[in-house]
């Protein structure tokens, strides 16, 4: 029987147990979007006991920049301070992903320097978005080709698609946000057709042996919206586009589930999409015990369980995890 402590090889990389750091905005970066030393402090001790870390996520473009010091990857001046931040995350036994986003109508202009954008024209958040045309669609896909093609210059092992909580990718794939009647709105397919390029274009940019995670927002909560329904019709495309691993969390409403509390309140989603896909899957929410994340493993409800605010709370999580389980 698989256990939380048990190796788990992707794509030739190998994560020596099932736990994951999952990305955690720190706001800890310059406001040109570089690693700082706290970056270094706040990685170096929770990335102890992890098989896998995926940092924070990063803007690919300056347009797509949520707050004035989020960590960026949307130029080639930030590569050797994310260089420092994999060595760091690797002295400590992990290996190192990093998460790719644009946070789209979710952004500001006075931290962005413009006016915000997303799928369509209307007011989602705290200021008007505008809608893209399909030029900039196609630049936006290049931008997460070029950011994860820095991803690979600094070291990381792996790269992270942002695809939820509200931001660009999630816009698009939620009709609660994509009101377009172009090849990008409507059906399912066009709704993640943004998404699903960007997935062909970073893979053309890292090769094929680089392992690719997608963070879906699985379901939106919201009458209107995206649905664990749809998400499961769609992810066996997700994973046959060149994803190695599903991370599941939710949608529009956020990171926490608006009904269910309990830990691993995303568990039973990341489960659905699990008995769809062939790919190994992430599963998250409110966990804390090292008990209850085993169990999740022990029972193939998913392959690997992450663990935020408990690991932001005490760095040492996971290596007491691993001892008490040992
Ligand atoms: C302060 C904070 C920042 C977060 N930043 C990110 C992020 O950058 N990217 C992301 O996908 N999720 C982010 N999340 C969501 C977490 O990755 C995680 O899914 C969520 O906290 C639920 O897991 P937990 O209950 O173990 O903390 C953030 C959560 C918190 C509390």
């Amino acid at each position: 029987m698989v256990n939380l402590l048990d190796p788990l090889i992707i794509k030739g990389l190998k994560l020596k147990n099932r736990l994951v750091m999952p990305p955690i905005g720190t706001d800890l970066a310059t406001n040109k979007g570089e690693v700082t030393e706290k970056h270094l402090s706040s990685y170096e001790p929770r990335a102890r006991g992890m098989g896998l870390v995926i940092v924070e996520h990063t803007y690919v473009d300056f347009g797509g920049r949520f707050t004035a010091t989020q960590l960026g990857i949307h130029n080639d001046s930030l590569i050797p301070g994310l260089k420092k931040l994999v060595e760091v995350i690797h002295v400590s036994g992990a290996a190192a992903a990093i998460q790719l986003n644009h946070s789209g109508g979710k952004c500001v202009e006075s931290v962005c320097g413009m006016q915000s954008v997303g799928p369509s024209s209307i007011k989602y958040w705290k200021e008007p978005t505008r809608g893209l045309d399909i030029s900039e669609i196609n630049d936006l896909v290049h931008k997460f080709g070029d950011g994860a093609a820095r991803a690979v210059v600094a070291g990381f092992d792996a790269v992270e698609i942002h695809a939820a909580h509200g931001f660009l990718l999630n816009e698009f794939t939620s009709p609660l946000t994509n009101k377009r009647t172009d090849l990008y709105g409507g059906s399912l397919e066009n709704r993640f057709r943004f998404a699903l390029e960007v997935i062909r274009e970073v893979r053309s940019r890292v090769g094929d042996n680089f392992p690719l995670l997608f963070r879906l927002g699985a379901d939106d909560f919201t009458s209107g919206g995206l649905t664990i329904t749809e998400s499961k019709k769609i992810a066996p495309f997700i994973v046959e586009e060149g994803i190695d691993i599903m991370d599941i969390s939710s949608g529009i409403c956020g990171i926490y589930h608006p009904t269910n509390k309990k830990p691993g309140f995303f568990v039973q989603m990341a489960e659905e999409i699990k008995n769809v896909i062939s790919a190994p899957v992430i599963g998250v929410g409110g966990i804390t015990t090292v008990e209850l994340a085993n169990r999740f493993v022990c029972e193939e409800k998913v392959d690997l369980v992450a663990i935020g605010r408990a690991l932001m709370k005490d760095p040492e999580w996971g290596v007491k995890a691993m001892k008490a389980l040992k």
